[in-house]
């Protein structure tokens, strides 16, 4: 059984063409749909980007700094700053659909908004505080467009399209998978940046092996806890703009777990042979 249905309401001008408001209010829906098809086609490319790019040259901050892009900013301060528009972008797009605060769709919005939380009050504090690194400000807006335009087309999609959510839209077999998948990805990223903040010896920009919990199978449980939460949040709300989040998020934590990987590598000889980059047993 479809856990959602497709069910025109006033404010969906795209279903209602009968009457001048109405076909201008037609006119603007069909062209923030072209916007939106735009914006989800251009971040599934994106991703593709990210991934051949990430591959060759890992992204020049943390431990994987280089000279050459100008000013930094800390990177738990960069991290916060960007997460405010992806946090943000959801409620917005959700006050504007006209929805009322009891419709099951706030579920969405909930757990879009557990995980911005947690990067914009917990994070910067378990971020281990002598980090050196700097995040480059240069970097800065252009995350911050790309969580402007992702929140846009995930809120549009969720929220914005006149789909009628009901109990079948949480509580049957694909959902519930996708909500345990999102709800281990958040508890084993919280789980790591916890051990991480422990690891970093006595000194400003020194790195530790972390060797508790989930990083005794692999060097980015973080990342993989991540890269879980946005699958299970895709299959949670069945949709295009769910996927494409995940997979960019992936095509930027795959190829820097590796780069981080091979880092502990070189940099330790005594890190642990059996212990793989980002899933266990396998990469
Ligand atoms: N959704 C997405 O597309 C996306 C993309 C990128 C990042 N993220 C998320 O953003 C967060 C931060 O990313 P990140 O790339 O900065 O993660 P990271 O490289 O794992 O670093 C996280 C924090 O732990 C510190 N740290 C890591 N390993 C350490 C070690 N061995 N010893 C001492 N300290 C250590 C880092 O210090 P330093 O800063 O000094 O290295 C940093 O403060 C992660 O939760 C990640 O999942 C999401």
């Amino acid at each position: 059984m479809e856990a959602r249905t497709w069910r025109p309401t006033k404010r969906s001008c795209i279903m209602d063409t009968t009457g001048p408001a109405s076909r201008r209010g037609a006119g603007e829906a069909g062209m923030i749909h072209t916007v939106f098809l735009g914006v989800l086609f251009g971040e599934l490319l994106l991703g593709l980007f990210f991934l051949l790019l990430s591959l060759l040259f890992p992204l020049p901050y943390g431990r994987h700094t280089r000279s050459g892009w100008g000013p930094t900013w800390p990177a738990w301060r960069a991290w916060r700053v960007m997460a405010l528009p992806a946090a943000s972008m959801l409620v917005v797009m959700y006050a504007v659909s006209g929805r009322s605060l009891f419709d099951p769709a706030m579920v969405f919005l909930l757990l879009w908004e557990a995980h911005y939380a947690y990067r914009l009050f917990f994070y910067p504090h378990l971020a281990p505080e002598r980090s050196r690194s700097g995040f480059p400000t240069l970097f800065v807006p252009a995350v911050v467009l790309f969580h402007v335009a992702n929140g846009f087309i995930n809120g549009y999609y969720l929220f914005q399209l006149p789909f009628a959510y009901g109990p079948s839209s949480f509580l049957s077999v694909r959902p519930l998978c996708g909500l345990a998948v999102f709800g281990s990805g958040l508890v084993l990223h919280m789980w790591s940046d916890r051990i991480l903040r422990d690891v970093r010896p006595e000194g400003p920009g020194r790195y530790g092996i972390p060797r508790r919990g989930p990083f005794r199978l692999v060097s980015c449980p973080n990342y993989l806890g991540e890269i879980l939460q946005w699958i299970g949040w895709a299959v949670l709300t069945w949709s295009l703009p769910g996927l494409a989040f995940a997979w960019v998020t992936f095509a930027v934590l795959l190829p820097r777990a590796v780069s981080h990987h091979r880092w502990y590598r070189r940099s330790f000889g005594d890190y642990p042979e059996n212990r793989r980059a980002l899933i266990p047993f396998l990469l």
